[in-house]
């Protein structure tokens, strides 16, 4: 079959890693009789650099009119200036609004082979294996009154969490729809003690719980879910939860799996169905990492595994999804490890063998 994937490296890291990626994806259109039509486009500090704005309208449309996006990853430390009028980051913000990907899925698993190699005890970590929805088109993101102004005495800003009853409503969905293909439990997060918007998310979570009598409901409020993920990560399995609370406690569960270099995402316009074509956009869920740039260092396995994921959900490539899944275990399984999961007695590789390693195994 013949796709056609938009590809934004960014910055920093995100190239290095996405070239990786599209090393594993050209041996998966060989060896499963595919064509890929790639098509190249700038977003991030590049962007800014190149043509004045972080997203420019031509790749956006070069996106909607693709079947999926790769994504690298952006920032750049010149654009850290709080004062700045421009920030990479925007690029990244307007394609997942202008894309209406509202559904981010953020999957947590440790690897057998990695579970010595992380910050917490083995016993802790191993068999860890949960995903996250995260809510990624509304929230303190995206909602209005957001702004700085100056008074009396002193500056002040303000940002809005806001969130409506549909928005709350599609999300949540997805969680279920998940759930009900792993444990059939759903774990809402929320701060609905203290928060209207997060009292809404917890009305609207039960109202649609109705629709899913099979799923077992679970109501937790954010600050007790930091905890938990790393008490009793094994207690976790499908989570849903609104933008920013979601962008915080992936960060903190990728350390269960040794490093933010493990985890990819999916980001997705629908609710994802086995063999059903939605589109999305895949990247890793780290940063652009501008002091590893261009250094054959970066771990690579997180955007090879988001791209895996483009197979499964946006092309509904569900076998060579498996394939390149398998590939990346083994490739542990057998101790090559970039710097950041590097373990006692293991093989260290740069970006470009860890790539090339991957690429052996699903050409094999
Ligand atoms: C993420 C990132 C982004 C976010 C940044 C780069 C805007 O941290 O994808 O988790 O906050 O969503
Ligand atoms: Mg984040």
């Amino acid at each position: 079959m013949k796709f056609s994937v938009a590809v934004l490296p960014g910055d920093g890291i995100g190239p290095d890693v996405v070239i990786e990626a599209l090393k594993v994806l050209r041996v998966v259109a060989k060896k499963f009789e595919h064509e890929f039509d790639f098509r190249y486009g700038l977003v991030g500090g590049i962007a800014i650099d190149q043509q004045g704005t972080a997203l420019s309208p031509e790749t956006i449309k070069m996106c909607k009119k693709s079947n999926a996006v790769l994504l690298g990853a952006v920032g750049h430390p010149k654009y850290d200036d709080p004062k700045a009028k421009v920030h990479p980051e925007d690029g990244l913000l307007a394609l997942r609004k202008g894309l209406s990907l509202f559904a981010n899925l953020r999957p947590v698993k440790v690897y057998p082979a990695l579970v010595d190699n992380t910050n917490f005890k083995p016993e802790v970590v191993k068999g860890t294996d949960f995903i996250f929805v995260r809510e990624l088109t509304g929230g303190l993101y995206f909602g209005r009154p957001k702004k700085q102004w100056r008074t009396s005495r002193g500056r002040q800003a303000v940002d809005s969490m806001l969130y409506s009853e549909h928005e709350i409503e599609r999300i949540v969905r997805v969680g279920f729809e998940i759930a009900q293909g792993r444990g059939k439990k759903l774990i809402s997060v929320d701060k609905a003690n203290v928060l209207e918007s997060s009292r809404l998310w917890r009305q609207v979570a039960i109202e649609v719980s109705q629709d899913y009598p099979d799923v077992e409901l679970e109501h937790m409020l954010v600050d007790a879910c930091s905890m938990r993920i790393i008490q009793n990560p094994r207690y976790l399995d499908v989570l849903v939860t609104e933008n920013t609370f979601g962008d915080i406690l992936t960060d903190e569960a990728s350390m269960l799996a040794g490093s933010m270099g493990m985890l990819p995402s999916a980001s997705l316009a629908g609710v994802p169905k086995e063999g059903v074509k939605i589109f999305g956009m895949y990247e890793p869920i780290h940063g652009s990492a501008p002091r590893r740039a261009g250094l054959n260092m970066a771990n690579p396995i997180a955007t090879i595994m988001s791209m895996a994921m483009m197979l499964r959900y946006s092309l509904a490539l569900t076998k060579e999804a498996e394939v390149v899944e398998a590939a990346v275990e083994q490739v542990l399984d057998e101790g090559y490890r970039t710097y950041d999961i590097m373990g006692e007695d293991k093989t260290k590789v740069g970006t470009g063998e860890m790539g090339d390693l991957i690429v052996a195994k699903v050409g094999g």
